[in-house]
This record gives C-alpha cells, sequence and structure tokens, in this order.
C-alpha cells in the first residue's frame, strides 16, 4: 500500500489522529502539507516525519476561514506540484451539557470547525481535483455521526453532517475519478480523551467491546488505506472505527 509520488493535505494533523495518519502517509512515500491551527504542535509532527526520513511541511490553518482553506489547497499545489490524497480531521469537542443549556457559542463553534471547516476543504480540495482528473478524499466523522450520544448535541450534529457531506460528494463526483469516504471512530486515546481520571477511564474502557478505546494509529491505517489505489472502489463509505460498538444491540 505504497503511496510514492503523492501529495496530501491532513488537516488537524498537530496532533491525535491527523498526527498519525500524516506520519503513515509520509511513512508510505507521500508528500504531507500538516495543517492545523497550533503552529508549535504542528511543526513537532513535522520534525517527526522528516526524522524518520518522511517529506512534510507545516502550513497554518483555521478550518471554519474560507480564505484560509483555499490558500491552504494553493500552497500545497505551488509547493508540491498537485493534490492527489486529503484527510479532513480537524475538529473539536464542546463541554458535555443539555441541548437547552448548550450556549450557543459552543453550538456555533462545532457546526463552524466539524461541519462547516470539512465542507469548505472538501470545496477547495475536489475544485482542484476535478481539473486535475482525480483523487480521493477521507472525512473524519465519528460514531456520532451514525448514532447520538447524550449531552452532545453541536457535536453529533456537526459530524451526521460530515457523514452527509461525504455521502454527497461520493455519489456527485463518482463519475470524475474521484473518490470520498469518511472513518467513523468510537472513542480514541487522544488529547480529545484525555481529561479523564484513571477512573472514569477504567470505566469507560470495559464499557467497550474489546475493552479499551481504539490507538491513533489503529484509525490512521484504516484512513491511509481508503486513501490508497488498493480501496479503488470504495467510495461513499462510512467505515466505523469502534472495536465493535455499533454491531451491538
Ligand atoms: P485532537 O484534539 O488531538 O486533534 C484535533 C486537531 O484539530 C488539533 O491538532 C487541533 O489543533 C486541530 N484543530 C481544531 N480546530 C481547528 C481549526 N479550526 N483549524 C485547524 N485545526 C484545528 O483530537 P483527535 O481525537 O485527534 O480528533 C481528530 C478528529 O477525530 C476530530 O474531528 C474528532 O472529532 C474526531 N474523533 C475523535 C474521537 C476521539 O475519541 N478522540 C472519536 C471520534 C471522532
Amino acid at each position: 500500500m505504497r503511496l510514492d509520488g503523492k501529495v496530501a493535505i491532513v488537516t488537524g494533523a498537530a496532533g491525535g489522529i491527523g498526527a498519525a495518519t500524516a506520519r503513515t502517509l509520509a511513512a508510505r512515500g507521500a508528500s504531507v502539507v500538516v495543517a492545523d491551527f497550533d503552529e508549535s504542535a504542528g511543526e513537532r509532527t513535522v520534525a517527526e516525519i522528516v526524522a524518520e526520513g518522511g517529506t512534510a511541511v507545516f502550513h497554518r490553518v483555521d478550518v471554519s476561514d474560507e480564505s484560509q482553506v483555499d490558500a491552504l489547497v494553493a500552497t500545497t499545489v505551488e509547493r508540491f506540484g498537485g493534490l492527489d490524497i486529503a484527510h479532513n480531521n480537524a475538529g473539536i469537542l464542546h463541554s458535555a451539557q443539555s441541548f437547552v443549556d448548550l450556549p450557543m457559542d459552543q453550538w456555533d463553534r462545532s457546526i463552524a470547525i466539524n461541519a462547516r471547516g470539512v465542507a469548505l476543504c472538501m470545496r477547495a480540495e475536489l475544485r482542484y481535483m476535478l481539473v486535475a482528473g482525480g483523487g480521493a478524499i477521507v472525512n473524519t466523522a465519528s460514531g456520532a455521526g451514525l448514532g447520538a450520544a447524550p449531552d452532545l448535541s453541536a457535536y453529533v450534529t456537526s459530524k451526521h453532517a460530515v457523514v452527509g457531506l461525504t455521502r454527497a460528494a461520493a455519489v456527485e463526483y463518482s463519475r470524475r475519478s474521484i473518490r470520498v469516504n469518511a472513518v467513523a471512530p468510537g472513542t480514541v486515546e487522544t488529547a480529545m480523551t484525555a481529561g479523564m481520571t484513571e477512573e472514569q477511564r477504567d470505566a469507560l474502557n470495559a464499557l467497550m467491546p474489546m475493552g479499551r478505546m481504539a490507538r491513533a494509529q489503529e484509525v490512521a491505517d484504516v484512513v491511509a488505506f481508503l486513501l490508497s489505489d488498493e480501496a479503488s472502489y470504495v467510495n461513499g463509505a462510512v467505515v466505523p472505527i469502534d472495536g465493535g460498538a455499533s454491531a451491538h444491540a
């Protein structure tokens, strides 16, 4: 599953799932643009990739800002001569609160980054790929994009939007040599889930079908496959990476 000669954008690549994907794509031969609004952590991801012999540069972007996202794609094409694959992964989780109590600024921010951000990234990437003649995109949805969890209404809504955007783009461009898929991770050990006490972590792990959360690398490996030519007939899929949680009755 080599990606030699491919040019990739990974958003939210300063840490967690995005950093794991960026390292994995680079290890398989892709040139990677590490895109994030956290510059110092993003530069650390780049340094790790370069130390492992890969090719990567950092680009600062707020994915909810249209002109910044357009500039991300333009700079990528300028720097590496094209854009073949993209992982639209940047996202945030709001504080757990019942729907009626969630402040509207948290609602707006969740939708702006998680849903509008993916839409803006896909638009800019697709505009380039349509002219270039093809490409592959993977968006990070969530188990919360397929079902609901209590007290996460804006997150759940934004991730359902990511599933809808993925399917809409997949059917719209399926005859243009462009594939668009999504991953729907369950709970993954990243900064997003780091704020738990040992007790909370043990309780959560006990609820998981495999008795543990996913590692970011276990998501990155599926993303790398979906972006590779080996997944040439996989389009519009939303792949759960949840250790079997979604299979439970
Ligand atoms: P993380 O917090 O480690 O990584 C998220 C990255 O996105 C950070 O580097 C952050 O700086 C960046 N980011 C946030 N807002 C941004 C913006 N406006 N513009 C550019 N970059 C921005 O968390 P994690 O877990 O790696 O999350 C990655 C994706 O996976 C998110 O979309 C999240 O919703 C999703 N996810 C995570 C799960 C988990 O249990 N950790 C489960 C299911 C989905």
